[in-house]
């Protein structure tokens, strides 16, 4: 296993544990500022073997962000959604062309916050992983369930169906190219609570056989704390946590990467 970098990681196969955080709406230019250069100076002090880091700040704080990390290579950066489209008469929306010439090279797909507020459905989700790898970046489709749809006993026809959706149409190699979050909406947020293992099990064995090995990696997010990211790792098919509230602060995120690079999974 290898730290991969910004330059190969759109080659990397799906051999590393993708380990990374969204700040949503959170941190202005003094924070974002404080917490890159806190992590780029910690990656320069700390191995992180078969680990791979990202980061995903507002709109507003990429290119802070961006020149925090100067030739530090091994953190990628994303953007926690972009339009399809290049340019254009879309008011408010920045694309993904804009957004990777300004640092990104991950593009998050489909967070159930922007499904339930914004709008997002299956086939702009379909539109923005396209135009992610058009544009040579990563995408990161997030898919989840609802509480009811998980009542209801329909969590892997949901999710299959979201990640079906979205990913229609792309060949084997576009494929490999995609990050995959699993995120049930009831384990999100301050109200959410953490999925357990054995809630975890179905879900990842119905991605890991649709997914597994195909795409860059299948990742678990919703409430990930340092109490539980081990047991979540070591879930069949995961190769990846994408970690909210845990990691807005630094050393949240340190404990979690620890974790993941302590894992027998980073070191096969
Ligand atoms: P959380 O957020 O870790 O704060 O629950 C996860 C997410 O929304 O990706």
């Amino acid at each position: 296993m290898k730290v991969i970098d910004a330059a190969t990681a759109a080659e990397s196969p799906e051999d590393v544990l993708w380990v990374g955080t969204s700040w949503k709406m959170n941190k202005g230019l003094a924070d974002a500022r404080a917490y890159i250069r806190g992590l780029t100076d910690y990656l320069s002090r700390t191995r992180l073997p078969g680990v791979q880091p990202f980061v995903i700040p507002s709109f507003t704080a990429l290119t802070t962000a961006r020149d925090e990390l100067g030739s530090e290579a091994t953190i990628l950066l994303g953007v926690q959604n972009a339009h399809w489209d290049d340019a254009g008469a879309w008011t408010g929306e920045v694309s993904v062309a804009q957004a990777k010439d300004a640092g990104a090279r991950i593009v998050e797909i489909g967070h159930s916050e922007r499904r339930e507020h914004f709008g997002e459905t299956v086939e702009t989700t379909r539109l923005k992983v396209s135009a992610a790898l058009d544009h040579g970046l990563i995408p990161l489709l997030c898919i989840g369930e609802s509480a009811e749809v998980k009542s209801a006993g329909k969590t892997s026809e949901f999710i299959l169906e979201q990640a079906a959706g979205a990913l229609s149409g792309l060949t084997a190699e576009q494929l490999g190219s995609v990050l995959i979050a699993y995120e049930p909406i009831w384990a999100i947020g301050e109200h959410g609570r953490p999925a357990t293992v054995e809630e975890m099990l179905p879900p990842f064995a119905d991605l890991g056989r649709q997914y597994g090995g195909s795409t860059r990696g299948l990742l678990y997010g919703g409430s990930v704390n340092v109490d539980n990211a081990r047991d979540m790792l070591s879930i069949d098919h995961v190769t990846g946590l994408f970690v909210g509230r845990t990691a807005w602060q630094l050393r949240g995120y340190q404990q979690i990467l620890e974790i993941a690079a302590a894992h027998p999974k980073a070191n096969r």
